[in-house]
């Protein structure tokens, strides 16, 4: 291909900017001895546009990568009782809160 055939190429490729990051979560996967499941942490929309089905799309998201292309069995998150919106979306999807205890270990330096 001669450069200016490559060009002419490049010119008609559409180009996608990226202006703004309006929602984002964070998909972990652990593959196990015997299964893969995922943890899903950091979900959160942009102020300006909460209430639209943008947080649903992106749990969908995220839930379909899990269960799809990673074949995780479970998919698991915790959130603070606080957090009204988001705990109605969870369970809205599927979620179900469990009583299991959760303990964390956390690095002395960054206790409070
Ligand atoms: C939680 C959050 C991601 C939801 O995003 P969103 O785009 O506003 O959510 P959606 O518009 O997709 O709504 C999805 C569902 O959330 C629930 N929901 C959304 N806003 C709600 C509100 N004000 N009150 C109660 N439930 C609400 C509903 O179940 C809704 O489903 P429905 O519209 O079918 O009833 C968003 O509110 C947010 O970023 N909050 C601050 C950060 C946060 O709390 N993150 C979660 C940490 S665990």
């Amino acid at each position: 291909m001669t450069t200016a055939q490559q060009q002419q190429q490049q010119q008609q490729q559409p180009v996608i900017t990226i202006t703004k990051i309006l929602g984002a979560l964070t998909l972990v996967t652990l593959n196990l001895l015997m299964k893969s499941c995922a943890h899903i942490e950091d979900v959160v929309v942009d102020g300006t546009c909460r209430g639209r089905g943008l947080g649903k799309g992106l749990m969908r998201r995220g839930l379909d990568d899990a269960v799809n292309i990673h074949k995780c069995v479970m998919v698991d998150l915790t959130s603070n009782p606080n957090r009204i919106e988001a705990r109605t979306l969870y369970q809205s999807l599927g979620f179900e809160l469990r009583d299991t205890g959760v303990f964390r270990y956390t690095v002395p330096h960054y206790r409070k």
